[in-house]
């Protein structure tokens, strides 16, 4: 086990699947006491079993992020469960390539807009207004670490409601940062480029010309290849720990290179 963690609580939304997956079994193996959180039970889970078969202490807790009153129970039955919180990570979203095939900006229906904006950027919110009554408790550098993207910074096609919500969540966080200094909460978030996930493959799966779609992914990255959930679960869990006790509001890039440049590999 690492010991970067060191006995925080930390809850991680979206933990069913790709890198809140991955960030959950990180930040346990690394000290951290996890609730594993998902709409999808089943999944969720699955996590929490794979957390405890390598004997590290979890819970699954259901909660649909749309939900204000379901993520209040969350962060109640959280800190009843361990007797506090000291780690909000915010990660669940949705894209709208899962949600339908209109997704041009000007074609989107009314729903599907509302439905990214409520998941990917109100949800934040409200985990950060449930959780802070906890975190303000804390005695363990309490932290919260939101999930951004490459696309607040860059747009790219079929994803306006991503882009605008992802946009939203880095201003969200230091927001949270400004307003929740005085209680020794700190607030940072992180950006990924592509990664290999169920939300990376679908989009390319639902995309017209795949091959082209793939170039666009991975050829911005200088690094030639998608990015790996476990390799931004060790970000996830530098922000969550002690190691990075002097950052706070920060907006962290980790896409391989792709904002460093205008080009495209072949
Ligand atoms: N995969 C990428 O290339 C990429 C790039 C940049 C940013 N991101 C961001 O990284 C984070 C994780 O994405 P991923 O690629 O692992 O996605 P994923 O689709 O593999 O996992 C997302 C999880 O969120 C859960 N979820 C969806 N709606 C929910 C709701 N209403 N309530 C609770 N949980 C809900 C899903 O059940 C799933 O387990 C997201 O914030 C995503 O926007 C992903």
């Amino acid at each position: 086990m690492g010991n970067r963690i060191d006995g925080k609580v930390c809850v991680v939304t979206g933990a069913g699947s790709g890198m809140g997956r991955a960030s959950a079994i990180e930040m346990a193996w690394q000290g951290g006491r996890i609730v594993v959180s998902d709409v999808n039970a089943k999944s969720g889970e699955e996590t929490a079993a794979a957390i405890v078969a390598q004997g590290y202490e979890t819970i699954f807790i259901h909660c649909d992020v749309r939900n204000s009153e379901a993520i209040k129970a969350l962060m109640d039955k959280t800190a009843a469960h361990f007797d506090g919180i000291d780690v909000l990570h915010n990660n669940a979203a949705v894209h709208e390539t899962d949600l339908t095939p209109h997704t041009a900006i000007d074609e989107m229906p009314e729903d599907i807009w509302n439905m990214v904006y409520e998941v990917n950027l109100r949800a934040l919110w409200l985990g950060i207004k449930h959780a802070t009554p906890y975190l303000k408790l804390s005695t363990k550098d309490a932290s919260i670490i939101n999930v951004a993207s490459t696309g607040a910074h860059v747009a790219f096609p079929m994803s306006a409601a991503y882009c605008a919500s992802k946009g939203g969540v880095v201003m969200l966080t230091k927001a949270a940062a400004v307003d929740l200094a005085k209680y020794n909460i700190r607030s940072n978030c992180y950006c990924p480029g592509s990664i290999d996930t169920p939300m990376m493959r679908k989009y390319l799966e639902v995309s017209e010309d795949k091959a082209a779609t793939m170039k666009m992914l991975t050829g911005a990255h200088l690094i030639p290849r998608l990015g790996q959930s476990a390799e931004i679960a060790k970000l996830a869990c530098f922000l969550a720990s002690d190691d990075s006790s002097f950052i706070n509001g920060a907006v962290y890039v980790i896409d391989g290179g792709t904002l460093a440049w205008r080009g495209l590999n072949d």
